[in-house]
């Protein structure tokens, strides 16, 4: 099936390099479809947008032509990925706070397809902290950038905003509209990533060293296969990955929250290093040191358990439950029992002992335990690597399934 691309234009200089793109889409046989902000058609005329793009360009919200023969929710939603190349400052700042006061940002809010942006400005728009800002939000929203690059700028500076070459936005493109057909398309995922911060009082609190790396590779290896992937982390000081949602949470209470409002999905992967307990008391106020008084004593509380809350769900089970399991002894031992106390289906155990170096680490040697005794061991691997062999594993899973479902 052709697959399709809504193209916004916005008002930089840049423009003329998306005229390129389009061509370079047709030659692939990718259909465009193409909006121009009223400062893009300052730029290039919709006259050699529409012959490019062998398509009608939209400019105006307000068109009752427009409207009759295509309505901007529909002209949103007709596309496998929306594009915006150039992507202006102005247009990020409206894109981050959920403005809708013209054709591009009401189709941008409106759309249910992923979006890739290519900024393009001058390198001190590019660096100033309110577009660092709305860059930031666009990312933690699940919109894909691509570039910019440095070099030379048409008003002679030279530095970071140049807009991400023809050919790049295109290979960009094709990535994202691949994944759309990868092996596990159409499936949704929560992945948690990161630690949990049980606070005492306002500034003090209890964590751990998981650093989300080895959750953050998981959630953007499933997405790499076709996977909408919500992502809930911790803090942690990791990029946000290439997903469809990021939600950040601090406390246990919180992720589990943020969980159950991502249902339903397909599948779980419970990454996150979730504090077994809390203060039961957190103070209003800081606990202050008195002379003479002995250090205070922490009461605790257990925290929920989220993979075993969600693998425990009735009616809205996901289909696979994976947990990974940090342990310092007894791996394979404390993996089984994980696998049948918390009911999930598969356990990736990890030595997480302090000669590992496996927090924080770019390493992982893990041991898949699936029910039915299967286990696996893999060789010490970077984390991105189990990462991409989990999603294989994932992968071959609803693949037999699906042989299984629609055997005779
Ligand atoms: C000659 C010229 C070049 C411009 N180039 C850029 C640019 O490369 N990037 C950018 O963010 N804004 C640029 N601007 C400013 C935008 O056109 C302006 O912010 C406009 O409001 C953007 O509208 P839009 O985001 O709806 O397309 C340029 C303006 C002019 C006059």
């Amino acid at each position: 099936m052709t697959k399709r691309v809504l193209l916004i234009i916005a008002g930089g200089i840049a423009a003329y390099k998306s005229l390129d793109v389009i061509r370079r889409l047709r030659e692939r046989e990718i259909g465009v479809r193409c909006i121009l902000t009223n400062a893009g058609s300052q730029f290039v005329t919709p006259l050699s947008v529409a012959s490019l793009s062998g398509d009608k360009v939209f400019t105006e919200l307000f068109s009752l032509t427009d409207e009759a023969e295509m309505g901007h929710i529909k002209l949103s939603r007709d596309a496998d990925l929306v594009v915006v190349a150039p992507a202006t400052a102005d247009l990020l700042g409206k894109m981050a706070n959920g403005l809708a006061d013209d054709l591009a940002t009401t189709a941008l809010l409106a759309t249910d397809k992923p979006v890739l942006i290519a900024p393009a400005m001058n390198p001190e728009m590019w660096a100033h902290p309110a577009t660092k800002r709305n860059v930031e939000q666009l990312m933690r929203d699940g919109i894909h950038v691509v570039g910019p690059n440095e070099g030379e700028m048409a008003c002679g500076e030279i530095g970071l905003g140049r807009m991400a070459e023809p050919d790049e936005i295109v290979q960009a493109i094709c990535r994202h509209l691949q994944s759309s057909l990868g092996p596990l398309a159409g499936k949704r995922a929560i992945v948690t990533s990161g630690p949990t911060i049980e606070a005492i009082d306002p500034v003090r609190f209890l964590s751990n060293h998981s650093s989300g790396k080895q959750g953050h590779a998981v959630a953007e290896a499933l997405h790499k296969a076709g996977v909408d992937v919500t992502l809930v982390s911790g803090p942690v000081r990791e990029p946000a990955p290439n997903v469809d949602k990021v939600v950040e949470i601090s406390s246990a209470v919180e992720m589990l929250q943020a969980c159950e409002q991502a249902l339903p999905v397909d599948i779980v992967v419970c990454v996150a290093a979730v504090a077994d307990w809390r203060p039961a008391d957190q103070q209003a106020q800081k606990l202050k040191k008195q002379a003479g008084e002995e250090p205070p004593s922490i009461r605790f509380v257990e925290n929920p358990d989220i993979l075993k809350t969600l693998a425990g769900l009735d009616s809205a089970r996901p289909q696979l439950v994976i947990g990974f399991a940090a342990e310092t002894e007894n791996i394979e031992q404390n993996a089984e029992r994980k696998l049948q106390t918390k009911g999930c289906d598969w356990v990736v155990a990890n030595n997480v002992s302090a000669e590992q170096n496996t927090f924080g680490g770019v390493h992982n040697e893990v041991m898949l335990f699936r029910r039915g005794n299967r286990v696996e061991a893999w060789p010490k691997l970077t984390k991105q690597a189990v990462a991409d062999q989990l999603v294989r594993r994932i992968a071959e899973h609803f693949d037999q399934r699906r042989d299984t479902d629609t055997a005779p």
